[in-house]
């Protein structure tokens, strides 16, 4: 099939590569010529795994190409598929206006039997918005179609997730029989390797992209809520989400506690569907609330920080992992973004590693030259721990999983070591030497140490040895 793509981002790149992959014609559209050219050229505007190659080898093959030239690329593609970006606006709700601007080509460029193929995530009602912008614009008459089709990727395995979704939904007119043809061919190779496809009405298409973002951000706030509660009663966080992940009507993905969500999909989507909500008259509470706790996270580790260190100023802090997740360099709403804000007011100088989300960093600061002074960006883990009185972990890269604490206690001139993530074993991380603080963790000899009120003490097999306190009275 001959396909254009708008938008060559992590969405709309990865919806091009894996198309020509699966031997589509592929034509990728974007606005930004510097990409276009890097495109071109065989390099991928964004770190992704596996993306560079298989981006080159469809392009040498010629199946793949892209393009800024927006007639050509609707007169190209059958199906016209919209992967633009849908940022918040300054209330929350989703920008519309790239989406809409491809309609408004779609409508001025398009011809007979062409298919617009929505997976941008947008509100519900957009369907019929991106129609009425067509037909606004449209210079002679044409029979076409408007199909709902979110994306479920995650960025770091954006391609495996592409050949292997757990779900594909298709929002369609009820009675647009010819669309759901040209659905199943496109899908056909996922379709038959056992992936579910789900045809629905198209608003509820659209539904169920901002309710599976909001609900996987509702685990990740829940958990993050009882990790709190477990500092406070002595339970193990990971222990209890080990135990709650087990029951299959839970599942153990997304209980991990820690800084919380972040990244360009869970907090827009949640915020927009709250905005939408309201919009229509209803108060999304629970949502409002499972935004409230995660933005509390950041604060948290800083609030940590200060059990050690009563005074922040002009001390040296490490940061590992600046990118809101691993495998990705995407920084939008990464947590750490607040983490070095805050640490920078309190006047703390800041030693950075990430594997590749460094550069990023550098130019989101470029127009803020007092954050950017404090930052220093390091050429390895132990590189940014010299001198540090503390170090923070951010981001869940497997690379700091198993650090080598002695060369990090000769480094660091502090034993401060906060875990944001719950990667480390608390008690190996204490026995080592440090101060070790988690999100909700405890060491398991914490919960049976003796209290003034339980003097029971455990002898060397691990049972309870009782201490009887005398009273003759009893006694005689
Ligand atoms: N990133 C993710 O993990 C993810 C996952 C699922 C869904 N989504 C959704 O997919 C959409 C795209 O997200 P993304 O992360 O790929 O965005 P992105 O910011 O990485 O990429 C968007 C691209 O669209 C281009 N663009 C903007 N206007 C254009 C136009 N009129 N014509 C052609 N190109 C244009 C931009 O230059 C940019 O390259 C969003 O709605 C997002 O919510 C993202």
């Amino acid at each position: 099939m001959k396909i254009a793509v708008f938008g060559c981002g992590y969405v709309g790149l990865t919806t091009a590569v894996g198309l020509a992959e699966m031997g589509n014609e592929v034509l990728g559209v974007d606005i930004n010529p510097t990409r276009i050219e890097m495109l071109l050229a065989g390099k991928a505007p964004f770190f992704e795994p596996g993306m560079e190659e298989m981006m080159k080898r469809n392009l040498s093959e010629g199946r793949l190409s892209f393009t800024l030239d927006t007639p050509s690329a609707i007169h190209f593609g059958q199906l016209v598929f919209s992967a633009v970006g849908t940022p918040p606006k300054k209330n929350h709700e989703a920008d519309l206006t790239a989406v809409l601007s491809v309609a408004e080509s779609f409508g001025r460029f398009g011809s007979q039997g062409k298919i617009f193929v929505n997976k941008s995530t947008v509100p519900v009602g957009t369907s019929e918005k991106i129609r009425e912008t067509i037909e606004r614009n449209a210079m002679s008459s044409f029979d076409y179609s408007v199909v709902s089709n979110p994306e479920f990727l995650r960025e770091g395995t954006a391609l495996q997730d592409f050949f292997h979704p757990d779900r594909i939904v298709i929002g369609i007119e009820p009675d647009d029989l010819g669309v759901k043809k040209s659905m199943d061919k496109l899908y056909r190779p996922m379709i038959d390797s056992g992936v579910p496809i789900q045809y629905t009405d198209v608003r509820s298409a659209e539904v169920i992209k901002y309710a599976s973002n909001a609900f996987l951000a509702t685990r990740i706030s829940f958990i993050n809520e009882l990790a709190e509660f477990c500092e406070l009663s002595g339970a193990d966080i990971k222990t209890v989400a080990k135990g709650m992940g087990l029951d299959k009507r839970i599942g153990n993905t997304f209980l991990e506690a820690g800084l919380g969500f972040g990244g360009s999909c869970l907090p827009k989507d949640l915020g927009a569907l709250i905005e939408k909500g309201g919009a229509l008259g209803f108060d999304f509470k629970l949502l409002k609330e499972v935004q409230k706790i995660n933005k509390r996270q950041p604060g948290r580790m800083i609030q940590k920080l200060k059990k050690h260190l009563t005074q922040l100023r002009g001390k040296t802090v490490a940061i590992w992992g600046l990118s809101f997740k691993p495998k990705t360099d995407d920084l939008r709403e990464a947590p750490s973004l607040e983490l070095i804000t805050s640490l920078v007011k309190a006047k703390c100088k800041l030693k950075v590693f990430d594997p590749v989300s460094m550069m990023n960093m550098k130019n989101l600061f470029v127009k803020n030259p007092t954050v950017l002074k404090s930052l220093s960006f390091s050429t390895n883990p132990y590189d940014a721990l010299k001198g540090a009185e503390a170090l923070l972990i951010v981001t869940e890269w497997d690379e700091f999983r198993n650090p080598d604490y002695a060369k990090m206690k000769s480094l660091m001139s502090g034993d401060i070591l906060i875990d944001g993530r719950n990667l480390l074993a608390p008690k190996e991380a204490r026995e080592k030497g440090f101060r070790y603080e988690s999100f909700g963790r405890i060491l398991l000899s914490d919960n049976v140490a003796p209290t003034k009120n339980h003097p029971t003490k455990r002898n060397v097999s691990g049972r309870y040895h009782l201490i009887v306190k005398k009273n003759p009275a009893v006694r005689e």
